[in-house]
């Protein structure tokens, strides 16, 4: 992967301060993400600590031909931050864009720049009695600039919405090295394109996402959740509606959870199952409100059993119990679980209409079954908004070749699966490299030419993470 040559790096050396440029060894360890993927091997990083050394080094790069893929916390799964191979290119961090620039509750707003952790944004909206929805498991080290670049979900959404929902204006280096201050905190504004919505969801390709005005909702100091099993998937629909009917407003997480995980995860970090009715699945149930919300759970499960969608159930009944169920919910990934063949599995961030969720997971164990007999193949996650992980992984160390060989056609069943039922590849986690190749047909061509207008309108000479996202014309 070509890196820049020495003089350029010079060139930026004396744009910048003294920490704020790493190569070799010293950039190695930054650019390896938790599954230990490495963006490249020889890597130019560059970490302004303002927003005026962000745009020096747009205004460098953009005269040199140099691309500039940007970084937030690298938790990212589907290789956006991975650098082209055919052409110089600088990695550009966030990570010192670290501040918390106003927390604003009679506003009801908080801006950060765009190296601050989702969980530094939470921990500053609690503090003055608010809250910052957006929540998933790498809420330490995520940031908001990366969770807004790939329109991060997570646990909160069935809600809250996604990140772009949680957005109310942001600030981002163009292409010539400009800064668009576009940070207003304005509830409604009908006056033009709303541009933040470009730039969300953008994966670093239309410019660099510096600093942003989020969202802040009434705090909940009331949070409960009830662990339920259910015979079959055919019973979470009425149970999300059962929810939704006896908890008007206050459902906050509704999250599939294979028995099996619970088990493996028992056995790996020793935690505790937490219930096993012997049925294939569960479902995490959050109720969150400023009263308590104990009479509605207990309602809502007194019809969830007496109409046959819970067999059994647990119920938090202590702060504790809560962070534990909530704990489990987060090491469930198989980051955790089947960290010896995550790698080499698939890891499907699909989502459908949520009414066809038990009809996706069906035909794609269908299709496991029939592509992959060795493989273990199942479904967990965020079904209450639609996007359900599923994974497809070899089971054992025999099972890797006959599984490897079998990839292909699976990920051909995925799509055809997704694409069938209306669904997309990418629900929360984004497109980069991984399915750029695959979700060409999840939209009409004339959609994606659009998209490729903008990108030549707002990045001409694709300096801004070029190869991502946009699939190439069909021929
Ligand atoms: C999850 C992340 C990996 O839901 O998307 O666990
Ligand atoms: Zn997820």
């Amino acid at each position: 992967m070509p890196a820049p040559d020495h003089a350029f790096v010079d060139s930026l050396r004396g744009l910048l301060d003294d920490r704020a440029i790493l190569t070799g060894a010293d950039a190695i360890g930054h650019t390896t993400d938790p599954r230990g993927v490495s963006a490249t091997d020889d890597v130019v990083l560059v970490r302004p600590r303002d927003v005026d050394g962000v745009s020096a080094v747009v205004k460098a790069c953009a005269l040199a031909g140099v691309a500039i893929v940007a970084q937030g916390g690298n938790t990212g799964l589907s290789y956006g931050t991975h650098l082209p191979a055919d052409r110089p290119s600088i990695l550009l961090s966030v990570s010192r864009l670290n501040q918390i620039e106003s927390v604003d509750p009679d506003r009801w707003t908080l801006t950060a720049q765009a190296g601050v952790t989702i969980q530094a944004v939470q921990e500053a909206a609690a503090a003055v009695g608010r809250k910052f929805a957006p929540d998933w498991g790498a809420r330490g080290t995520a940031t908001v600039g990366g969770g807004i670049s790939t329109d991060a979900g997570g646990t909160n959404v069935v809600r809250y919405g996604n990140m772009r929902d949680n957005v109310m204006g942001l600030e981002a280096v163009v292409a010539d090295g400009s800064v668009w201050d576009g940070r207003r905190s304005l509830r409604k504004d009908s006056s033009g394109y709303d541009l933040k919505h470009l730039f969300i969801g953008a994966e670093g390709t239309l410019g660099i996402v510096t600093s942003a005005v989020l969202k802040l909702v009434p705090a909940t100091p009331y949070e409960t959740s009830t662990l339920a099993a259910i015979t079959d998937l055919d019973d979470l629909m009425p149970l999300l509606s059962l929810a939704q009917e006896h908890a008007p407003g206050a459902l906050s997480g509704f999250e599939l959870i294979p028995t099996f995980a619970m088990h493996r995860l028992a056995e790996v970090t020793g935690a505790s199952v937490h219930l096993d009715a012997g049925t294939e699945f569960c479902v995490l149930i959050r109720l969150a409100s400023s009263e308590p919300v104990d009479d509605m759970i207990a309602a809502f499960l007194s019809a969830g059993a007496g109409a046959g969608h819970i067999v059994d159930a647990i119920v938090a009944g202590t702060p504790d119990q809560e962070t534990s169920l909530w704990h489990m919910r987060d090491e469930i990934t198989p980051m955790t679980t089947y960290v010896e063949y995550q790698g080499l599995g698939l890891k499907l961030d699909t989502a459908v209409p949520i009414d066809q969720i038990a009809e996706f997971v069906r035909r794609i164990s269908q299709r496991a079954a029939e592509i992959a007999p060795d493989s273990l193949c199942y479904g967990f996650g965020h079904v209450g908004d639609g996007n359900i992980h599923m994974m497809i992984l070899p089971i054992s160390p025999e099972a890797v070749e006959p599984w490897l060989a079998a990839k292909p056609a699976m990920e051909a069943a995925v799509d055809q699966t997704v694409f069938e039922l209306d669904g997309t590849l990418s629900a929360e986690h984004g497109v980069g490299l991984l399915l750029k190749d695959r979700v060409g047909p999840q939209k009409q061509e004339l959609e994606w030419d659009l998209m490729r207008s903008i990108k030549r309108a707002l990045d001409p000479d694709d300096i801004f993470n070029p190869g991502k996202l946009i699939p190439d014309p069909e021929v």
